[in-house]
């Protein structure tokens, strides 16, 4: 039997939602898992670019027990006090790697509800949502892949995640701005202070609740305000050299809503009207020309699906 399941790329933090918001966008991975007939044949894994994302480096990518997408379905199996034999494991990826685009939670939500399935379901959605956060460690990554949408999560103390999907008005489009670089999220996040200072707190915490209000009442001006952050993008500047240039010099430019760091980083994500593409696109690829890094531009809608069994 084989069981293949697409999931979504995923930007996290929206700016003020630091590891608590994240939306899906319209790119995928697709894992699937197949138990192997013959005994003894082990674990096979397979990792395949799809096309438009040739600049993709899988030559780190593990294809042992080490791989990311093993450990989860490893996780599952155990959870129910079985161990994986003989599985196949393909992974056919759209979503670049290390550039704040979700790759990692899209394919362990992925090979999470692809090996649930071969299982016969033991686990629900909460389980599955809890496990994929126990692994990746951000359940704003995570529960976009999942459900799709919009969304807010919070990982409880004792592993459960509460989640909510947010409604997003298509109105307010995305680009976003993917640098020629891979960023790896531990490092982005050494960077950050283990305390902030208490105005930094309320700074944000204004915002998340303007967010949203925002989103709910599809009001343009308060998201404006709420795209704001002052607990990790200041921090993470060092790491993404020309991110305060974009931020700024978008600041004042027709169109623009709000500019943010795509989760942990490099990729930037500017939320705008509709119009003045141009502008936007030239405004950005200046700011990351002057530090020497080029930049692809992907214009794309937020993504209403999470994964899907194909
Ligand atoms: N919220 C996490 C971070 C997302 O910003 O570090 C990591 O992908």
């Amino acid at each position: 039997m084989k069981v293949s399941v697409k999931t979504p790329a995923t930007i996290a933090n929206l700016g003020c939602g630091f590891d608590s918001f994240g939306l899906a966008l319209p790119l995928y991975n697709i894992i699937t898992v197949e138990e192997t007939v013959l005994p003894g044949s082990g674990i096979e894994i397979n990792i395949i670019n799809e096309k438009n994302n040739e600049d993709n480096d899988l030559a780190d990518v593990s294809t042992d027990k080490n791989n990311i997408v093993y450990k989860a379905i490893e996780t599952l199996y155990n959870f129910i006090g079985q161990i994986p034999n003989e599985l196949k494991i393909t992974i056919k990826t759209q979503i670049p790697i290390g550039r704040g685009l979700g790759s990692s939670s899209s394919v362990i939500v992925g090979g999470l509800i692809a090996a649930n399935e071969l299982l016969g379901r033991p686990a629900d959605e909460k389980v599955l949502m809890s496990i994929a956060t126990e692994l990746e460690g951000h359940p704003d990554n995570i529960t976009p892949a999942f459900i799709g949408g919009v969304t807010m999560a919070s990982w409880e103390e004792d592993g459960s995640v509460i989640y909510r999907k947010l409604p997003w008005n298509d109105e307010w489009k995305l680009m976003v701005c993917v640098p020629d670089y891979e960023l790896n999220t531990e490092i982005s996040r050494s960077v950050l202070p283990k305390e902030i200072p208490m105005k930094d707190a309320i700074f944000n915490l204004k915002r998340t609740a303007m967010f949203v209000d925002a989103l709910y009442n599809k009001d343009e001006e308060l998201l404006k305000a709420s795209l704001k952050d002052k607990l990790h993008q200041p921090y993470r500047e060092k790491l993404v050299p020309g991110l305060a240039d974009i931020m700024n010099n978008l600041k004042h430019t027709k169109g623009v809503i709000g500019t943010v760091l795509c989760g942990a980083g490099p990729s930037v994500l500017v939320v705008y009207n509709g119009t003045n593409v141009s502008e936007i696109k030239e405004v950005v690829a200046n700011s990351w020309n002057y530090f020497n890094v080029k930049c692809n531009f992907m214009n794309l809608p937020v993504e209403k699906e999470g994964a899907v069994i194909l």
